[in-house]
């Protein structure tokens, strides 16, 4: 937006009342109303700033659950101004988009009255944060497997929440003249599932395999690719997933998980704990051995052009390549006066990380998930809700789960939809614009996906050259936003990158 129409905004615009502010809002028009907000004060930390806020804006002309597909935004008061906040002005200020997605559930916009979502419970307002910085913060919800309309069809199986996301990144740049912030600068955060849409919004830019649904939604006319990526935990690639679990996990017979479910946007965790059964076992040998000839298929280089494969027992380059990340990390925390020296598999000599021991570090993880960890033969999983359609609540989506399925009658999802929700069908694919930056986290304690699943991911981006800040934090569980500092001086970086060094 230019300084002279948000100067002339400002003069007019008086603060609105909350209900105006709280009406229904009105699906059938895509331009953004800057005069139409309410004025909200943050506080973080003993600072303070002021924001606009425009909630519950619907970001398609013919939603099919307007609570959901809709995004709040939130800009800082002194764009109205003419002033800067460090760096940004007005017209510069980068758009960061958190999505709100876990679990591949129904999320609602993100708020400033705190994380609606799963996670811990002291999870940083990422929000607040975005605007004492001086972003603006556009926070899309999105159609989750769980959407049901009021004949019971379900409206939020895949790929519907990444067709939503899209469709959000439309309505912000068909609207970016009306508004602060620069639409050419938008930063794409999720953990999870979230993690996994956020990579696949990255990868997937313009591909006009959404194009027919996001027509549908009556979606603004307009690119759908974004900035930058910075994905947590990404529960993504999920078609192989069972196989690097077990190609983790290998001989590891013990669980110790935690099964969520959520009514209501409200989140119950219960403690389950086994250990694997003969038929268990058998399942997980038969797909670790699957791992070694996907992953060699990949033709992945370490960035120093190490060819990084697997023999047929899983062991060789690729499997040292995450061995040498969990060490840096385990380093890293070492150096920062947090002791790694217990951790099982860990070798310490003189303060200085030697090795770690792989196989006794994944035991002393204990396995999550009991396999296949996502495509469960039962249709139980997450992820088997995700890949149904209208009429039929869950499916298979490996070969491997549909020949085993314990559900008489259990089907596969089509190709074209599993393809659909995994970034690395677009990753250097042509039609497809990928974000020119990206920045990947993925706990060195988290098992709710193998390692192999982000490091894929991170190598393949690195590969085709864009640059990618990967790393596995030492100690951290399956969360994200946990280290907002870095985040956002990551962010200031790439902003400042001139595109000629991209
Ligand atoms: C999430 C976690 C999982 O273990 C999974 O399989 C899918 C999603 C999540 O937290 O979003």
């Amino acid at each position: 937006m230019s300084l002279r129409s948000l100067l002339t905004t400002a003069a007019t615009a008086g603060a609105i009342s909350l209900n105006a502010a709280h009406a229904a809002p009105s699906a059938a028009d895509l331009n953004f109303d800057a005069n139409h907000y309410v004025k909200r004060e943050v506080e973080l930390r003993g600072q303070r700033i002021t924001v606009r806020a425009y909630e519950n804006i619907v970001y398609v002309a013919k939603p099919v659950d307007a609570s959901l597909q809709a995004m709040n935004i939130y800009v800082p008061d002194a764009y109205f101004r003419g002033e800067r906040i460090g760096a940004f002005t007005a017209e510069t200020a980068p758009i960061f988009l958190p999505n709100q997605v876990g679990g591949y559930m129904p999320a609602r916009p993100g708020s400033l009255d705190g994380a609606k979502m799963p996670g811990p419970p002291n999870r940083p307002n990422t929000i607040a944060e975005a605007l004492l910085r001086g972003y603006i913060v556009a926070a899309p919800g999105a159609r989750g497997r769980t959407n049901q309309n009021a004949e019971g069809r379900y409206t939020g199986k895949a790929p519907a929440a990444i067709v939503d996301l899209k469709a959000a990144v439309r309505y912000l740049r068909f609207n970016d003249a009306r508004m602060p912030g620069n639409a050419e600068r938008i930063i794409s955060n999720g953990t999870s599932a979230g993690g996994a849409l956020s990579a696949l919004l990255g990868a997937s830019g313009n591909s006009a395999d959404f194009e027919p649904a996001l027509r549908a939604l009556g979606a603004a006319p307009a690119r759908d690719d974004i900035f930058a990526v910075s994905a947590y935990c990404p529960i993504t690639n999920l078609e192989h997933a069972d196989a690097a679990y077990e190609w983790q996990f290998d001989g590891v017979h013990d669980y110790k998980g935690i099964s969520i479910s959520m009514l209501d946007f409200k989140v119950e965790r219960k403690e389950v704990a086994g250990t694997l059964t003969a038929d268990q076992i058998a399942l997980s040998n038969a797909l670790k051995t699957q791992f070694p000839a996907y992953l060699n298929s990949l033709a992945l280089r370490s960035p120093d052009g190490r060819a990084l494969t697997l023999d047929a027992q899983g062991n060789g380059p690729f499997k040292d390549y995450v061995k040498r990340l969990l060490i840096a990390s385990a380093q890293q925390a070492q150096a920062a006066g947090q002791p790694v020296g217990a951790t099982a598999g860990v070798k310490l000599e003189d303060a200085t990380v030697r090795d770690i021991d792989f196989a006794a570090y994944v035991r002393g993880m204990a396995r999550q998930k009991t396999p296949p960890a996502f495509d469960a033969l039962d249709l139980g999983s997450g992820e088997n809700d995700l890949f149904g359609t209208e009429q039929v609540k869950a499916r298979h989506f490996t070969e491997f789960s549909l020949a085993n399925s314990r559900i008489a009658g259990a089907t596969r999802a089509d190709a074209q939809t599993v393809r659909m929700m995994n970034p690395l069908s677009y990753l250097g694919a042509a039609g497809a614009t990928n974000a020119a930056f990206w920045r990947i986290r993925h706990g060195a304690a988290d098992r709710d996906t193998s390692f192999a699943i982000p490091t894929i991911l991170a190598l393949t981006l690195q590969q085709q050259g864009r640059p990618v800040d990967f790393a596995l934090p030492w100690g951290v569980p399956h969360s994200g936003d946990y280290d907002l500092d870095e985040l956002f001086a990551w962010i200031t970086q790439i902003t400042r990158t001139p595109a000629a060094e991209r």
